[in-house]
């Protein structure tokens, strides 16, 4: 039977555990799952490319059918060099809906053969997003049990590191 690889890419700036729960879910429907952290122009990241690969890598090791790597371009000729048959993407709220719809069927008229598959996040996290963590952190809130416990560590370390300099 032909193996499905899919591409779950994003910013993961930084990887909540919504974004972890959609990893453990795709990793259980797909063969081969590849999550793909985009080079963005966003001005001022929290995290390089390289300290979120390494952030994702760390947390979805026990994924054995999961690797992480990053991306630059448009993400259908990524879809095309790894030979990936489908998209992932997160769908938290209706909100989500039309963005992801525009771009699933912009990706479907640059490259038709590639599908768009979305998976709802657990409850809990249906409210959770990259920049309401950061938002929180940076307001001295709580974020515990949004994102993992090495992402909490990481964040810390960062704002400590500022304080320093
Ligand atoms: O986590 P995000 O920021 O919602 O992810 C957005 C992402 C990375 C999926 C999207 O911006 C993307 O695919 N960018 C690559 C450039 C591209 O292919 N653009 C056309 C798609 S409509």
């Amino acid at each position: 039977m032909k193996k499905i690889k899919a591409i779950y890419p994003g910013s993961f700036d930084p990887p909540t555990n919504g974004h972890l729960d959609l990893i453990e879910r795709g990793s259980r429907i797909f063969d081969e799952l590849v999550v793909a952290v985009l080079h963005n122009r966003e001005k001022e990241p929290l995290f390089t490319v390289a300290e979120r690969q390494q952030m994702l890598e760390e947390t979805s090791r026990r994924f054995k059918n999961v690797r992480v790597t990053n991306f630059h371009g448009l993400l259908v000729d990524f879809v095309e060099k790894e030979k990936a048959q489908a998209v992932l993407r997160g769908i938290r709220a209706i909100s989500d809906y039309e963005y992801e719809l525009q771009m699933a069927l912009m990706n479907r008229r640059l490259s038709p053969g590639t599908e768009t598959i979305f998976m709802m996040p657990a409850d809990q996290y249906s409210f959770l997003s990259s920049r309401l963590v950061k938002e929180v952190f940076r307001n001295k809130g709580s974020i515990t049990g949004l994102v993992p416990t090495l992402v909490e560590q990481r964040m810390r370390a960062k704002t400590s590191g500022k304080r320093g300099k």
